[in-house]
């Protein structure tokens, strides 16, 4: 028990010379999760995909059936790995409308798709468009801080713009801030903040203009809103827009396949060479890889192989619509309100929700969490971001009444007055 275990200090902290019992193991696991949030409880509003038990159950068994297989060693020992993960790529860029002659790789994560297409793009810029100084990547301020960490890896540099009141990259800020150091820009459909799609398109021309690597971070949107594209208006975000060179896309999203899959998807296959990590002369002959990952978990790729699968366009579709149903009913009761507003137009799964002027947004915030909801903080501006799932759905009534009770406690001075301490990450 981890909480008896870090009072009784270091001693208990040992490595025991014999295993646990399998029965006392799984208790005490249970026992230990005990304080734990249940991920995919619908209070909890901060990135949790749940899309059913049959999804998740179809999800959970491959993973297990593939434990430990490995997709480095797919072309040797796996190859229905090797296969699948084949797959996996197709299905996504067709969803995605990438034009003929494009490719992908399933990575472990948003983070390592990100960095991957940052290492493409700073190879392909080498050739393309040498800089003087170091490469700099323009990017938005709501643009996930992934960009900054690939830049920080690379010793690039990355240039974020102020923020704007659609919480949507300004094109003309963004043409003025491009150097001829500059390499790469980035658009988001969404942006995890508050949920909003920049507009791809112009970013497109932009890029085209100035012949630069134009990335989509649909690390949250690839699985989402091409299908919310047969519910509702989405502007143009994906391959089929010429100029979009690369693209992230996680199925351990809105893909809802197990954690540890996503997909760095490029238009044209022949840049895989810049991603592609290769040393000619080792031991073993040469080493290659086409990711940051040595090995490559075989249950990620299969889990994903059997979602995508089992769902089926009709199965992301009915999926997506109802959280579109919950997304809107929110935004519409949140309009309702004067003491908050929804930030932005959002367009995906995420709502942002900030306060108005005289609202303390940090009280009615630590008051919905008092009501036992979670969800991501807003620091700018205060406020709080929710992520829907399938579930949310049941949950938006309560939700909506629990804003009410924290926005009225807030106004009669009797809101909380101890805070939470929360952030992206830890
Ligand atoms: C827009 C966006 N990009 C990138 C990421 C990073 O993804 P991961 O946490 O899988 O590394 C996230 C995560 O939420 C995201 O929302």
């Amino acid at each position: 028990m981890r909480g008896k275990t870090v009072v009784q200090g270091t001693e208990n902290l040992r490595f025991a010379e014999n295993g646990l019992p399998e029965g006392e193991l799984l208790k005490d696991l249970e026992e230990q999760r005990k304080d734990d949030f249940v991920w995919n409880d619908p209070h909890n509003m901060k990135a949790a995909y749940w899309a059913g038990d049959d999804v998740f159950r179809i999800g959970r068994e491959t993973y297990a059936a593939y434990h430990g297989d490995n997709l480095l060693y797919g072309k040797l020992l796996y190859p229905s790995l090797l296969e699948m993960s084949a797959d996996v790529v197709a299905m996504a860029l067709e969803i995605l409308g990438a034009p003929d002659g494009a490719g992908g790789t399933i990575t472990t994560g948003g983070t390592e798709s990100i960095i991957l297409a940052v290492k493409t793009a700073r190879e392909w810029a080498g050739n393309e468009r040498p800089t003087k100084s170091v490469p700099e990547i323009v990017v938005g301020y709501t643009c996930h801080p992934a960009f900054n960490k690939a830049a920080d890896l690379m010793g690039l540099k990355v240039v974020r713009l102020p923020p704007t009141s659609s919480y949507r990259v300004d094109v003309g800020i963004m043409r003025e801030h491009i150097t001829e150091n500059t390499i790469m820009i980035v658009g988001s459909a969404p942006a995890y903040p508050v949920g909003c799609i920049d507009p791809i398109s112009e970013l497109a021309e932009l890029a085209r203009a100035h012949n630069l690597w134009l990335h989509v971070d649909a690390c949250v949107g690839g699985f989402f809103l091409p299908f919310a594209k047969e519910v509702e208006e989405i502007p143009p975000f994906d391959l089929s827009v010429k100029g979009v060179r690369s693209m992230s896309a996680d199925l351990h999203k809105y893909g809802y396949t197990s954690r540890g899959a996503s997909l760095v998807l490029l238009s044209d296959k022949q840049h895989e060479e810049h991603q592609r990590f290769v040393l000619e002369d080792w031991p073993t002959g040469q080493f290659t890889t086409p990711t940051i990952a040595g090995s490559r978990p075989g249950g990620a790729v299969a889990s994903a192989w059997a979602v995508m699968k089992y769902l089926g366009r009709s199965g992301y579709r009915e999926r997506t619509r109802k959280i579109i149903e919950a997304r809107r009913a929110i935004i519409s009761a949140v309009r309702q309100l004067d003491e908050v507003c929804v930030l932005g137009e959002p367009l995906a799964g995420i709502v942002g929700i900030g306060g108005t002027a005289g609202t303390d947004m940090k009280v009615v915030r630590q008051g919905l969490i008092d009501r036992n909801w979670r969800f991501a903080p807003l620091e700018n501006p205060i406020g709080i971001n929710i992520l829907l799932n399938y579930k949310h759905g049941d949950a938006v009534d309560t939700f909506i009444g629990d804003l009410k009770s924290a926005i009225h406690d807030s106004k009669a001075g009797k809101g909380p007055t101890k805070f939470t301490e929360d952030g992206y990450g830890g």
